[in-house]
């Protein structure tokens, strides 16, 4: 008696199983390895079911025999690759019971205290996406290849970069194809470049959101093979899956918006942000959130992003504003006495946006974020914030 997965082996080649993934599965499991399909432990009959769509049953189990010559699976398939804790909680108070102890924005926090929450080890109420779902498009795995047009782009510069990096993955490799796969999907000169989208014409939502997930799909696999789930690879790899959830967003305008487009806008664009929360606008990384019916996420994501900021960011006054609005109402004084604090903070250290223009920008997005908490606090309430705004513009001075 063997086991059936012993049987399978036995019957395929696993030399020519290797050939025969990276000619017929590599173009959208994206290492062309089956790392993938390993790490991930998918069941004999599970690869065979899918392998038969693209090769014939005989090709399939040296498939199989294959992905088991290359190890022991290392998470199980319905893993929510880098989801806080593993799991979601079950809503958006529960987010803020489990972080913050109540459903309530501490009064006490301080800038440091903020600071020194890792985004990447808090919970959240948001299923971050599976590798692989047949059900939807809220997963890792690009349903197409990378078009022709992108493999060719600038000389075949994607398809070099991509050879080289399968030939040596090292990090500045996969940087190589990260890279020139965003030039040939945003460039203008590129003629098909699908993600353009201020032009109507020429912006095409599916193949811009599915160019993004398979370089996302790679950057990710790179990660798992590294084994470092939680160091970040660098913000221009990281933007990529940032640029995932900004292609469903903006799919969302458009006459062709792709399925589940803001679970995939918030999921894309907080992993991008949970490795840096510094980068983005925060209007955005957190609208989604807003928009998913999780406001206490999306004020957190905003004032999380305002203490990251870098010296002379004009975003820390945005990231006040948009927290404002963000918050629920019984969140808002204490969430608009928070950014106020921490912008006198910077302000006090000589920390200024750079441009004479940021600055009037600043100045008006600190009026209008004192307005807003108004319409939500009391009036005593009102009387502190009034004078923290007050100082804000002190100190920012004239434009
Ligand atoms: C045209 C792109 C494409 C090609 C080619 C392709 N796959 Fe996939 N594969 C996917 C996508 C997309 C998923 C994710 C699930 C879904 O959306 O159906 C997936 C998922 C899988 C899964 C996991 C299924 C599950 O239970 O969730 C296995 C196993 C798999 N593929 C095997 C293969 C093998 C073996 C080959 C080559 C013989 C192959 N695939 C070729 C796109 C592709």
């Amino acid at each position: 008696m063997t086991a059936p997965g012993e049987d399978t082996q036995r019957r395929g080649n696993p030399a020519l199983g290797s050939l025969a993934f990276t000619r017929e599965c590599g173009q959208c499991h994206t290492t062309g390895d089956g790392f993938d399909l390993t790490f991930f432990g998918y069941a004999d009959s599970t690869i065979i079911r899918r392998a038969v769509a693209h090769v014939d049953t005989t090709t399939a189990l040296h498939i199989v025999a294959h992905i088991r010559s290359l190890g022991s699976p290392r998470a199980r398939e319905d893993t929510r690759l880098f989801q806080p804790g593993g799991t979601p909680l079950g809503s958006d108070v529960g987010f803020a019971v489990a972080l913050f102890g109540a459903d309530a924005w501490p009064a006490g926090l301080t800038t440091a205290g903020l600071r020194a929450i890792n985004p990447l080890q808090v919970r959240i109420a948001l299923p971050l996406p599976m590798w692989s779902d047949e059900g939807t498009n809220l997963d890792w795995m690009p349903d197409a290849p990378l078009p022709e047009h992108a493999l060719r782009f600038e000389g075949r510069r994607v398809e070099g970069a991509l050879a080289g990096y399968r030939a040596a993955p090292s990090r500045e490799n996969l940087l190589r194809v990260v890279m020139a796969l965003r030039a040939a999907e945003r460039t203008p000169s590129a003629e098909q470049a699908p993600c353009l989208f201020d032009d109507p014409a020429r912006f095409k939502p599916r193949e811009c959101f599915e160019i993004r997930r398979w370089a996302s799909n790679l950057v990710a696999q790179h990660m798992l093979r590294s084994g470092l789930m939680s160091q970040s690879l660098g913000p221009e790899l990281h933007d990529i899956w940032w640029d995932v959830g900004n292609a469903a967003r903006r799919s969302r305008g458009s006459a062709d918006p792709i399925e589940h487009a803001v679970e995939n806008w918030a999921s894309w664009m907080f992993l991008g942000w949970a490795f840096d929360p510094s980068r983005h606008a925060s209007v955005y990384t957190g609208g989604g959130f807003r928009q998913l019916g999780l406001p206490r996420h999306a004020t957190f994501i905003a004032l999380r992003s305002q203490v990251a900021r870098r010296e002379r960011s004009p975003a820390p006054y945005a990231d006040l504003l948009n927290a404002v609005r963000f918050a629920p109402t019984h969140w808002a004084r204490n969430v608009a006495e928070f950014g106020f604090r921490h912008l006198v903070e910077r302000l006090e250290a000589g920390d200024r946006p750079a441009r004479p223009e940021q600055i009037a920008e600043a100045r008006t997005q600190v009026q209008t974020a004192l307005a807003d908490a108004n319409r939500k606090v009391t009036p005593a309430d009102r009387e502190v914030l009034v004078q923290l705004a007050e100082r804000v513009l002190t100190l920012l001075g004239p434009a």
